[in-house]
Order: structure tokens, then C-alpha cells, then sequence
């Protein structure tokens, strides 16, 4: 039995160095495992919540599928796609609406840090909150549940997220007795650092201190590496590799040799100059062939829409028949309700609460 891991990239940005090492690299090479079923796609309908700004959203769509297609992942063994290819995903998302609690989605992290940026400023509490920012948790338990996913591998921010995905799929499952949705999980990798961006904190685009995977080319890698922050020891005086950022981005490239000899190098006094030529050379090892093949996608979007319409043909093989048993379910089946079948299910439902005689089971 192989294992479905789902995760989803909200396409509202260009990839970075922490992306890389946080998220696409270890996805990539989680989708190379026999035991894997890997379900990879563009959150392009997420995306709308985060950005009114076509251009951008297109842009990196695009820029997003190519980075996990040039990092190598293979689109004939892993399931690649964009949400926005799916007609099931928001079909579902408002089958998912009509059994979700009002009350679980006021308990959303984000919905709820932004109630309380509005409380703060004196405004009105839902002051420019989306109903699309609201709903979020919905359109994403859609996502995991139209494949029925086992793992989802997330950051800890969204661990919340599929723990309601949880609970909706069992409200669903309860209210109409049947096991449509597997429970999915959360997986945090928890050996994979997260990446310090140039002045110690994570890296992230909201505290503007990334260093760009391919965008810029070694140019752009080169200038971000020469501004990260480092302290104010001078050539020949010992450096602590402990909380430096320079050494820690160096660890996620480099094999243990390489790092034990960068460290007793820093400690015998190595230039930070110096440092962050060796930093840049080693990250360059690994992403310079990358990149190149990143440019010649880029260079042929069609092709790149191709390969997720592909992946979306074939993650619909799953999602058109679980669709299809859901529809029915709920009762927008076409034709007559079949009675018996809907008598079994109830049967099935009351079975795990009392045990019913033979008399009951062929009324
Ligand atoms: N919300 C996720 C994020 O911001 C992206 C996402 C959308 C996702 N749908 C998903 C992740 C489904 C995992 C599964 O990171």
C-alpha cells in the first residue's frame, strides 16, 4: 500500500532558498519513494485570497511549476497540477460548507489574528476580511480530501488547517454513514530546518530578508549571500558557528565533511568575506544546474501548462468518481433515490450504535 502525501503551494510568490530547502526539495525527494503517491499542485484558488493581481498569480503559477519541475520532479510518477483544473475541488468545497460549524472556522488562526489586528486598531472587528480569508480552511480540506490523502506534509503554521480537515471529513462521514473521506495527517518534517534568512530570522518574504532560488540568476544568489548579517569579527579572529545564519544556510547544502571542515575553518578565523564566497560557491553546486533548466522552462509556459493539464487529467481519474458517490450521497444524484441503498446506509450508520436484529436489517 502505497501512502497519498498531498500538499499544495499557494501561488502568490517566487520561490526562495527557504522554500527550497524547507519544502520543494524534500517533496521532491519523498515523490522518488516506492512507498509514496505523491499529489503535488498549484493553490491557484487560494492564491485569489492572498493577491487581486492577475499578472502576479500567472506569473507565479508559472514560476512555482517550473522551480519543482527543474528541482526534478518527475510529472509522470508524481501527480502534478493545478487546483483551478479540478471543477471537483470547489464542488466540493461547498458540499464541505454545508456540514462545516460556523463556529470551527472562527477558531482559524489567521481569520482570527486578523479580528484581533482589527480590535486593535479600533475598527470594526471583520474590517476588510474576505469571506474567501474566512473560508480558506474549507477550500483547503477540499483540496486534501477530493484525493484522500493520507500525509500532509505542512509547515507548522498550517497544522491547524488539517486538523479541521479532520473534523469536517468525520462530520461528513458521520452525517451521511459512510467512510467517503479518509482522516488525513499532518506531517511536519521535523529534520529539516527552516532556513535563516539574511538577518537570522526565518527566512520569508514577509520580513524581506530571502535569497532568491532561481529568479536573478547567480547575480542576484551573489548579492543576497554578501549581505547576510554577520558579526563584526575581523579576519584571523575565531568566528562562533553557533546562531550564525551564514553557517546554517551552509549546513543545508553541504554533506558533514564539507561542514565540519567549514566550521574549523571559521574557528581557525576564516574571513567572513571569505566565508560567504565559500557559502555562495557551495549553494551554486547545487542550484546552478537547477537553475539552467528552470530558464528553459520558463523560456516554454506552454509546455509547462501542458504537463499540469496533464497531471490534472490524471488526478481527475480520482476525483470525477468520488465526486460522483458524494453527489449521491447528499442527494443531488440523478433519477430516483435509490431506497434501498439509502435504507443500507442508515442501517450501516445505527449498526455502530446498537446491534440491529435480522428482522430490522431486511425491513
Ligand atoms: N495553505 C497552504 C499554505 O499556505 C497551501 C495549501 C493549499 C495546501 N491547499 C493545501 C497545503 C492542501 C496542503 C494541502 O502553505
Amino acid at each position: 500500500m502505497r501512502t497519498r502525501v498531498l500538499t499544495g503551494i499557494t501561488t502568490s510568490g517566487t520561490p526562495h532558498l527557504g522554500n527550497y530547502v524547507g519544502a520543494i526539495r524534500p517533496a521532491v525527494a519523498a515523490s522518488t519513494r516506492d512507498d509514496v503517491d505523491a499529489f503535488y499542485f498549484m493553490a491557484d484558488y487560494h492564491a485569489l485570497i492572498k493577491s487581486t493581481d492577475p499578472a502576479r498569480v500567472q506569473r507565479s503559477r508559472l514560476e512555482i511549476a517550473a522551480t519543482w519541475l527543474a528541482v526534478g520532479l518527475d510529472p509522470d510518477r508524481a501527480t502534478f497540477y493545478r487546483q483551478s483544473d479540478i471543477p471537483e475541488i470547489p464542488e466540493l468545497t461547498w458540499l464541505l460548507t454545508c456540514v462545516t460549524a460556523k463556529g470551527l472556522l472562527n477558531r482559524a488562526h489567521a481569520y482570527k489574528a486578523a479580528v484581533d489586528a482589527n480590535r486593535e486598531a479600533g475598527e470594526d472587528t471583520d474590517a476588510g476580511i474576505s469571506a474567501g480569508l474566512y473560508m480558506y480552511p474549507v477550500l483547503m480540506a477540499a483540496d486534501i480530501l477530493a484525493f484522500n490523502a493520507n500525509k500532509v506534509p505542512v509547515g507548522r503554521d498550517q497544522i491547524q488547517h488539517i486538523e479541521m480537515a479532520r473534523d469536517i471529513a468525520q462530520r461528513f462521514n458521520h452525517l451521511y454513514g459512510g467512510d467517503f473521506f479518509v482522516l488525513p495527517e499532518a506531517t511536519i518534517e521535523e529534520q529539516v530546518a527552516t532556513l535563516p534568512g539574511l538577518d537570522g530570522r526565518k527566512m520569508s518574504k514577509s520580513y524581506d530578508n530571502t535569497i532568491p532560488l532561481f529568479e536573478g540568476g547567480t547575480k542576484a544568489t551573489r548579492a543576497a549571500v554578501m549581505r547576510i548579517v554577520t558579526d563584526s569579527r575581523e579576519p584571523g579572529e575565531p568566528k562562533d558557528t553557533e546562531g550564525s545564519a551564514l553557517f546554517t544556510i551552509y549546513r543545508a547544502f553541504a554533506d558533514a565533511g564539507q561542514t565540519a571542515a567549514f566550521r574549523a575553518e571559521l574557528e581557525a578565523g576564516l574571513a567572513w568575506g571569505e566565508a560567504k564566497q565559500r557559502l555562495l560557491d557551495c549553494i551554486e553546486a547545487e542550484v546552478a544546474p537547477m537553475r539552467a533548466s528552470y530558464q528553459t522552462l520558463m523560456a516554454r509556459p506552454d509546455d509547462i501548462e501542458d504537463i499540469l493539464k496533464t497531471g490534472a487529467a490524471k488526478a481527475r481519474t480520482l476525483a470525477t468518481p468520488l465526486l460522483d458517490e458524494l453527489r449521491s450521497a447528499v442527494g443531488l444524484g440523478r433519477g430516483v433515490p435509490d431506497v434501498a441503498k439509502a435504507k443500507k446506509r442508515k442501517t450501516k450508520t445505527a449498526n455502530a450504535l446498537r446491534v440491529v436484529s435480522f428482522r430490522e436489517e431486511r425491513a
